[in-house]
C-alpha cells in the first residue's frame, strides 16, 4: 500500500514549483509589473481580476475570492484530488514521489517515535538520579505511580545531555533536530532544547511521544517551554493527558478541559482521570472534534482570573458550530487565585467533582456575558444585547438547541421569541458585524490607535510573514506566551513552522493550513500586496509587530489589575507582578 507522502517533500515541491508554468499551460496569462493577470478561469468576468504570484507561489481572485498554490490550481482546476494533484506536478517537475517514509531515512516516522521514546525513558530515568527533580515533583504533591502514568522526566542541566547520548552520528543528530530536541544555532553549533526541566511526554492517541513540555523548577523563563512544531507535533491539535484519560477508563462518560500539564496531573493523582489540558493555545476545532468523539458531556474548565474567563469565551465561540442535540458543554469557573491543580490540592477531589457537575451550561454563560455587557434596565440595552448574540446564535447549527437558546434569550430581555427573532434580523445590518467577543476577550485591536477598518496587528504579522517567511526566523515567539487575541495561536504556529522549516515557501505555509479550519483565511491574509524585501526590513517589522502586542498584553493586564485593585486587594503574586510591569 502505499504510505503517506512526507510533509517536506511537499514543502520541497511546492517551493520549487512554477506556479506560472503549471497556470499558464491551462490558462492565458499576462505579465502584469511583479505579477501576472488573467481574466478568472473560476467564474465569469470580462476584466481580468485573476493574479497569480510567482515571488509568492499563488493565486488570488479579486473577483470570486479563489485562491490557493499550485496543487490547490490542479484540485480546482483539473478536479484532482489532492495526492493526484501532488503526483501531477512531481511529474511535470520530473521527480519521483516518494511514498514509503523509508525514501527519507532521517524522516522515518518509526524511527522519530523510537528517539521520542528512548529520550523520554532516559528523562524518568533521571528524574530517580536528580534530586532536584524529584523533590520538585513530591513538592507538588505528585506520587511515584502518578509520575509513571504519565512518563514524567527531568532533563539535567547541561548543553549536550541528549547530543551526547542521542546525536553522536550525523543522521542521529537530524533526527534530533527533526523532533525538535535539540536546536542548531546560527555557527553550526547544536544544543539540547530542555535543560533542568521537569519533562511531560505529550502522547498521540496511539501513546507515542510526539513532543514534551518542560517545566522550570523555580520561578525562571519561560514557565514551561514546548516542543516546536515538528512532523509528529502540532499544538493546535493536541490534547494533553488525552492517551493516559483512555488508558484509564474503561467508558468516558465526560472530559474535563483544563489549562495546564499540572492540572491534569494533579487531578490524576486525585483519582480524576477525566481531564486533558490544551497545549497553551485556545481550544480549537480540531481540539473539539476529538472530543466529542469520545464523549458527548465536555466540561471547560479555566482558572478564576481574567484570563481563564477569556479562554472560557473563546473556547464557548469554538463550540457553538458543534453544538448537537445530545451534547452537553458546560463551563466551570473556579473560585479567583485557583487553578484544578491548587483546587484539589486544598478541597479534594468530590469537591472538584461537585464543581464539574455543576457547571454552568453553556446557554446560561452566553447569556448571563452578554447580559453584563450591556444594561438590561434600557429598551436600548436589550437591544444591543440581541445584537451582541446575533452572530454567535448564528453560528449554532439550526435545530432545537438553537431554539432552546433563542427562547432562553428572548426570556432574558422580556420579548416573545418571535420578537426576539425579528430583532435579531432587523439589528443584521450588512457591513456592521458586531463584536461577538465578551468582555474579556475584546475584539482584535491592540489597545493601540488602530483606527477601524485597518488590519490588527496580527493580521499585519501574519501578512508580513506569510510574504516573507524567512523573516520570522529569528523571532522570539516567546513574546507571545500567554497573550489572548484572535488568530495570536495561528501567528505562534506559523513561526514555529518557519524556524523548524527555515526553508519552508509561502506556498509551502499555506499547505500545511490546508485542512484546518483556523487556516481559512491565510490564503486571503497571503495575497495582500506588501513591499520587497529591499524597500523595507520584513523581519524588523516583524519583530516590531510582536513587541507591540506584547506591550499591548502587558497594558491590558496592569489595566486589569488596576481596576481590580478598586474592588479587591491584590494578591502578593498580584503586586510584584504589577509594580514589575509599572
Ligand atoms: P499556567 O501559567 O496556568 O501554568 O499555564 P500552570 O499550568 O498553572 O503551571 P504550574 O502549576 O505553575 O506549574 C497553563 C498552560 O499554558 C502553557 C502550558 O501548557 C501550561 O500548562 N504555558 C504556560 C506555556 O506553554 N508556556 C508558558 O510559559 C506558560
Ligand atoms: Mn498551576
Amino acid at each position: 500500500m502505499a504510505g503517506k507522502i512526507p510533509q517536506d517533500f511537499i514543502d520541497d515541491l511546492i517551493a520549487r514549483a512554477d506556479i506560472i508554468e503549471v497556470i499558464g499551460r491551462r490558462v492565458q496569462l499576462k505579465k502584469a509589473g511583479r505579477e501576472f493577470k488573467a481574466c478568472c478561469p473560476f467564474h465569469d468576468e470580462k476584466t481580468p481580476s485573476f493574479t497569480v504570484s510567482p515571488g509568492k507561489g499563488f493565486y488570488h481572485c479579486f473577483g470570486c475570492g479563489a485562491h490557493g498554490t499550485a496543487i490547490g490550481f490542479l484540485m480546482e482546476f483539473d478536479h484532482m484530488s489532492f495526492v493526484d494533484a501532488i503526483e501531477s506536478l512531481a511529474n511535470t517537475m520530473g521527480v519521483e514521489v516518494p511514498r514509503d517514509e523509508s525514501d527519507r531515512p532521517a524522516r522515518r516516522y518509526d524511527e522519530l517515535f523510537a528517539l521520542t521514546e528512548s529520550v523520554a525513558k532516559h528523562w524518568q530515568g533521571q528524574l530517580r538520579a536528580h534530586k532536584v527533580g524529584a523533590d520538585y515533583l513530591a513538592g507538588r504533591g505528585i506520587d511515584d505511580d502518578t509520575a509513571r502514568r504519565f512518563g514524567i522526566g527531568f532533563a539535567a542541566d547541561g548543553w549536550s545531555e541528549i547530543l551526547d547520548k542521542f546525536g553522536q552520528t550525523p543522521e542521529a543528530a537530524e533526527r534530533l533536530l527533526a523532533t525538535g530536541l535539540i536546536i542548531r544555532k546560527d555557527n553550526g553549533k547544536l544544543y539540547d532544547r530542555f535543560r533542568e526541566r521537569i519533562m511531560f511526554p505529550i502522547r498521540d492517541q496511539r501513546g507515542r511521544c510526539i513532543g514534551f513540555g518542560g517545566r522550570v523548577i523555580g520561578d525562571g523563563e519561560p514557565k514551561y517551554l514546548n516542543s516546536p512544531e515538528t512532523v509528529l507535533f502540532h499544538k493546535g491539535r493536541e490534547l494533553y493527558g488525552l492517551f493516559e484519560a483512555r488508558q484509564a477508563l474503561r467508558h468516558i462518560d465526560r472530559l474535563v478541559v483544563v489549562e495546564g500539564y499540572m492540572d491534569v496531573v494533579a487531578l490524576a493523582r486525585h483519582g480524576i482521570d477525566f481531564a486533558t489540558a490544551t497545549l497553551g493555545t485556545a481550544t480549537t476545532d480540531e481540539h473539539l472534534n476529538r472530543l466529542f468523539r469520545l464523549t458527548d458531556n465536555v466540561v471547560f474548565c479555566f482558572d478564576g482570573d481574567r484570563a481563564g474567563k477569556a479562554a472560557a469565551w473563546r473556547a464557548l465561540e469554538n463550540a457553538l458550530p458543534q453544538i448537537r442535540e445530545g451534547r452537553q458543554i458546560r463551563f466551570v469557573f473556579l473560585p479567583d487565585e485557583h487553578d484544578p491543580d491548587s483546587y484539589v490540592n486544598e478541597f479534594g477531589a468530590t469537591a472538584f467533582v461537585n464543581a464539574v457537575d455543576n457547571g454552568v451550561a453553556l446557554s446560561d454563560f452566553l447569556i448571563s456575558e452578554l447580559a453584563n455587557q450591556v444594561d438590561m434596565q434600557t429598551v436600548d440595552g436589550k437591544a444591543r444585547l440581541a445584537e451582541l448574540a446575533r452572530p454567535l446564535v448564528n453560528s449554532i447549527p439550526a435545530g432545537v438547541y438553537r431554539e432552546l437558546l433563542m427562547g432562553s434569550l428572548a426570556e432574558a430581555v422580556g420579548l416573545s421569541a418571535a420578537k426576539l427573532d425579528k430583532m435579531l434580523q432587523q439589528t443584521a445590518q450588512p457591513g456592521k458585524e458586531s463584536s461577538p467577543q465578551g468582555k474579556f476577550a475584546r475584539a482584535d485591536n491592540t489597545g493601540t490607535s488602530m483606527k477601524s477598518g485597518q488590519p490588527s496587528v496580527v493580521r499585519r504579522a501574519i501578512t508580513l510573514l506569510l510574504n516573507h517567511p524567512a523573516a520570522a526566523d529569528k523571532l522570539d515567539v516567546e513574546k507571545l506566551a500567554g497573550l489572548s487575541r484572535p488568530g495570536i495561536d495561528v501567528l505562534q504556529e506559523l513561526i514555529e513552522t518557519v524556524q523548524a522549516e527555515p526553508n519552508i515557501s509561502a506556498a509551502g505555509l499555506l499547505e500545511r493550513w490546508r485542512h484546518d479550519e483556523r487556516g481559512r483565511h491565510l490564503g486571503k491574509l497571503a495575497a495582500v500586496e506588501v513591499p520587497d524585501e529591499d524597500e523595507f526590513d520584513p523581519a524588523l517589522e516583524l519583530s516590531a509587530c510582536l513587541d507591540q502586542l506584547a506591550l499591548a498584553g502587558r497594558r491590558e493586564r496592569i489595566d486589569f489589575l488596576i481596576e481590580k485593585q478598586k474592588l479587591n486587594p491584590l494578591t502578593d503574586d498580584e503586586k510584584l507582578e504589577l509594580r514589575q510591569m509599572l
